[in-house]
Parts: structure tokens; C-alpha cells; sequence
């Protein structure tokens, strides 16, 4: 098995993914969130590139079970339901519903990704059970990182690296390219205390800035969740963990 870390969706087009299996994460805070609103039974989630295809989207679906989610510059867009705190993604608020979803970086990179065979979305609160699934899989990875505004991003990149720990460490030796071994080498020097590195991150500042600092201490715990969110059909669904038809999750 081998992994490679992509640092930012600008790396690779869209057809790259064809036929590949994909790790997408956004640990603040659009990964975070998804995995939240399925913990909390959101019945499917619709990632969107812009607004526009948002709004679209959602008057094209009936039933009144609808809600838009999704931020700018990390505030909620106006007329939309939710903006992209996990905590606003509570049980009462998300339980059945389909979810459409746009985000600065991380809705954009699993649109992105979309042609990938197996998509699935991590963070630091499913890092564990998507270990358990990719070694299940048994293919080749790729982590794409969802950055910030097509660049770099600490957070991401050091998530990464823990999620490849962690298989390693599960698993045994894996091949590992140049960018998974840096991925590696962030988690080791920055990722012990993983809310003091999202505090310091540059996407963390403008969180605290903007009154999110509750969502930096959401996002920094590890292992709450066994949600994998995976995605068919342009829509995440919730994987259930101990389905074994993962090689192809929407056949
Ligand atoms: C994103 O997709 O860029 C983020 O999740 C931004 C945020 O809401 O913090």
C-alpha cells in the first residue's frame, strides 16, 4: 500500500482522481462538520463549489427536509440555515435532513475529488475508524488536503500525518512518498498538543478572531466518532463501519 500527501487541491486536476482512493480533510472546519452532522443523523450531505450551485440545488429538492449550509470567510452565508460551526449541527437541528453544503476550501476539494473510486472524509474525530477502513481497502491513498484558498494549510497537513501514523502503526510499513513522509515529520514536531497547533495555525487565529474558539476545541478532539463519511453519486452518505462492501461503497 502507498500514500501520497497532496498539500492543496491546486496540485491536481480533477481527472487525477479517477479511479482513486481519496482521504479529503478540512480538520477547521468543513471535515469536522460533516462528520458531526452524520454523527447527529443527518441523513445525506451534498458538498457545492459555489453558493450559487447551493441555491440551485436546493430548489430542485422537495420534501421541505432541506438545509443550506456553508460559510464565507468563515461566517455564515447569508440566508442559509447553518454556517459551518460543528456545534450548530445539533440532533434536533440535523436529524433526518439533507444537508447542502458550501465551504471556502473544504466543500470545494471533495468536489474536486469526486471522480475518485473511494472518497471518504476525515478529521481528527473519525481518524481511527478511517484508519481502519483504508487498511480494510487495502489500496493505494491519497490524503488531499483542503488548504486554504488553494494553499498550504498546518492543520490539514499535520491531520495527514497522524492519519498515516496511525495506519502504520495498525498496519506495519506502507510506501510513503516525499510529501507523506513531510506530512509525518509536521505531526511529529506539532501535532502532540493538537489545540495549542490549531490555536497557532493561521486558519485558528481568524476562528478566535471571529468567535469560534469553541469549534478549534471540537475539532481537536480525537476519535469521538465512527462516522465515515464517504461520497456516492456526488452525495456524502454515512458508511456504516462494519459494511464490508467497501470496495466500490455505492454499488
Ligand atoms: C473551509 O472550507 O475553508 C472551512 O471549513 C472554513 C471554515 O469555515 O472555517
Amino acid at each position: 500500500m502507498r500514500t501520497n500527501v497532496l498539500f492543496s487541491p491546486l496540485i491536481a486536476d480533477e481527472l487525477y482522481f479517477t479511479g482513486k482512493t481519496t482521504v479529503i480533510i478540512d480538520v477547521l472546519r468543513a471535515s469536522t462538520t460533516i462528520i458531526a452532522a452524520f454523527q447527529n443523523g443527518a441523513k445525506e450531505i451534498v458538498p457545492v463549489a459555489t453558493v450559487e450551485f447551493a441555491v440551485k440545488v436546493s430548489g430542485g429538492m422537495f420534501g421541505g427536509q432541506i438545509l443550506l449550509g456553508g460559510e464565507r470567510n468563515t461566517i455564515k452565508v447569508e440566508g442559509f440555515a447553518l454556517g459551518n460551526s460543528p456545534l450548530e449541527y445539533a440532533p434536533e437541528i440535523v436529524s433526518g435532513k439533507t444537508i447542502i453544503l458550501y465551504t471556502s476550501n473544504g466543500s470545494k476539494a471533495i468536489v474536486k475529488a469526486k471522480f475518485s473510486e473511494n472518497l471518504f472524509v476525515s478529521s481528527y474525530s473519525n481518524l481511527s475508524t478511517v484508519a481502519d477502513q483504508i487498511i480494510k481497502l487495502g489500496k493505494d491513498f491519497e490524503i488531499l488536503c483542503a488548504g486554504k484558498a488553494n494553499s498550504f494549510s498546518m492543520e490539514d497537513t499535520i491531520c495527514a500525518g497522524r492519519l498515516i501514523k496511525e495506519i502504520i502503526t495498525k498496519n506495519g510499513n506502507i510506501e510513503i512518498t516525499d510529501t507523506a513522509k513531510a506530512a509525518m515529520s509536521l505531526d511529529k514536531s506539532f501535532g502532540s498538543d493538537i489545540l495549542k497547533m490549531l490555536k497557532e495555525s493561521e486558519h485558528g487565529k481568524l476562528l478566535i478572531e471571529n468567535g469560534f474558539e469553541e469549534d478549534l476545541k471540537y475539532a481537536a478532539t480525537v476519535d469521538t466518532s465512527r462516522v465515515i463519511p464517504y461520497l456516492t453519486t456526488n452525495v456524502l452518505k454515512s458508511l456504516p463501519v462494519d459494511d464490508d462492501s467497501v470496495n466500490k461503497v455505492d454499488s
